[in-house]
């Protein structure tokens, strides 16, 4: 094992068991709970230790700066530590946790910045406990209002608000302004480095996606008393749904998924009152996008109407194309002789792509997988990713 490889582990070991669920063995990192709160008391921990002065936007993002806080222009890295429902242990962490060692490998090479460079951890990325991803870079950049991110509701009605501590402060075009780039490194969510032999590639664009919530409404009754012919079951309606988004996205070459559920009462013995689904939708193209959207809700409409059901169709979050900084993500591929790649996976590097030239790297993943325990990097391929790090920060910020 390289020295760095060696580094790497003996950090990554420290934040290896928090919020990890012996059952699944995947994380359970939610935003601003006692997982996370733990992670973030980590990463103040390891800036003081690196001298790096941490500051906080009133949005839930900690930044932790290499240089001069305060001073002119600075190059913004980092990610997030939140993870979904049994999470993998990279989506998110990886990408701190190499800022953190990219800086000190900097350092070891004798290498100062002339720009400061932030390390952020953002808050709520996988938008698992508010519903919104990307939640925190949303805030920072305006993206979202206030009142609504305030008033968002996890699953046991506490508030963001309430869970920050206050009202969140919203855009800061002042600190957002003076960072000249953000480049996110991140775990690879498919399996498109696993052929080659590159363990890190730069992303080119972020499909376009978001999140839809089917509400499905119904007559709550007795399974075993009503008759089949009088049923108004939105279970009925919601499975019809399912199955017509899967076979929308495949006509259109698009991804379509139902990963969480609701059903009220939630009783084996009733039939539902009422069933919620949660689409997520993600396409190459606004137009497909938006296309299928359109398709499986006219085709839950029309099922519902056959049902006796209702439908009322809201949406949670939409994020457009992020077509990155092709000035930059060519500079950078070019200067890591690294292959390019889009995703369909979601990023604060999407919604700061808006606001100030952004670039991704994504460390080769050998299972492809995400989203789920099985989620995986070597640590030879995390040590490739930090030294691609330090030395796209060492070009963007230390000349
Ligand atoms: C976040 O990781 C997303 O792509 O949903
Ligand atoms: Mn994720
Ligand atoms: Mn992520
Ligand atoms: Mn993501």
């Amino acid at each position: 094992m390289t020295d760095l490889a060696a580094r790497f582990r003996q950090l990554w070991d420290k934040i290896a068991p928090v919020g990890r669920d012996a059952g699944s063995g995947g994380y359970l990192r939610y935003a601003l709970t006692d997982a996370e709160l733990r992670l973030r008391q980590w990463f103040r921990e390891q800036a003081d230790r690196r001298g790096m002065p941490v500051t906080a936007d009133g949005n839930g993002n900690l930044f932790a700066w290499w240089g001069d806080p305060g001073a002119g222009d600075a190059v913004l890295t980092g990610s997030h530590f939140d993870s979904v429902p049994h999470g993998g242990a990279y989506d998110g962490p990886l990408g701190i946790v190499s800022a953190f060692l990219a800086v000190d490998e900097l350092r070891a090479a004798g290498v100062a910045p002339v720009r400061s460079v932030a390390v952020a951890a953002f808050v709520e990325e996988e938008g698992a406990r508010f519903g919104v991803p990307c939640l925190g870079s949303r805030l920072l950049t305006g993206e979202i209002a206030v009142d609504r991110a305030a008033g968002l509701r996890d699953a046991a009605g506490v508030s963001f608000a309430d869970a920050l501590g206050d009202r969140p402060a919203g855009a800061d075009p002042g600190l957002t302004g003076r960072f000249t780039a953000f480049v996110e490194l991140h775990v690879e969510q498919g399996r498109a480095l696993v052929e080659t032999d590159a363990p890190v590639a730069v992303a080119s664009a972020i499909w376009p996606h978001g999140r839809w919530r089917f509400d499905f409404h119904g007559e709550g009754n007795h399974a075993g008393t009503t008759r089949m012919a009088d049923r108004r079951d939105p279970m009925l309606t919601y499975a019809f749904t399912v199955l017509a988004a899967n076979k929308e996205a495949r006509l259109r070459g698009a991804h379509a998924t139902v990963g969480r559920v609701a059903v009220e009462p939630n009783a084996t013995n009733a039939i539902p009152s009422k069933v919620t689904g949660w689409l997520d939708a993600r396409a190459a193209e606004p137009d497909t996008l938006r296309g299928l959207v359109e398709a499986v809700h006219a085709k839950a409409a029309e099922r519902a109407r056959r049902d006796g059901t209702g439908l009322t169709l809201t949406e949670e979050s939409a994020t457009p194309l992020v077509a990155f900084d092709g000035g930059l993500g060519g500079r950078l591929a070019a200067l890591l002789d690294a292959p390019v790649l889009p995703t369909g996976a979601g990023h604060d590097a999407g919604v700061l792509a808006a606001h100030l030239p952004t670039a991704m790297l994504f460390v080769r993943n050998p299972t492809g997988v995400s989203h789920s325990p099985a989620e995986s990097a070597t640590d030879a391929d995390c040590a490739a990713g930090v030294s691609a790090l330090a030395r796209v920060l060492e070009e963007l910020a230390c000349r």
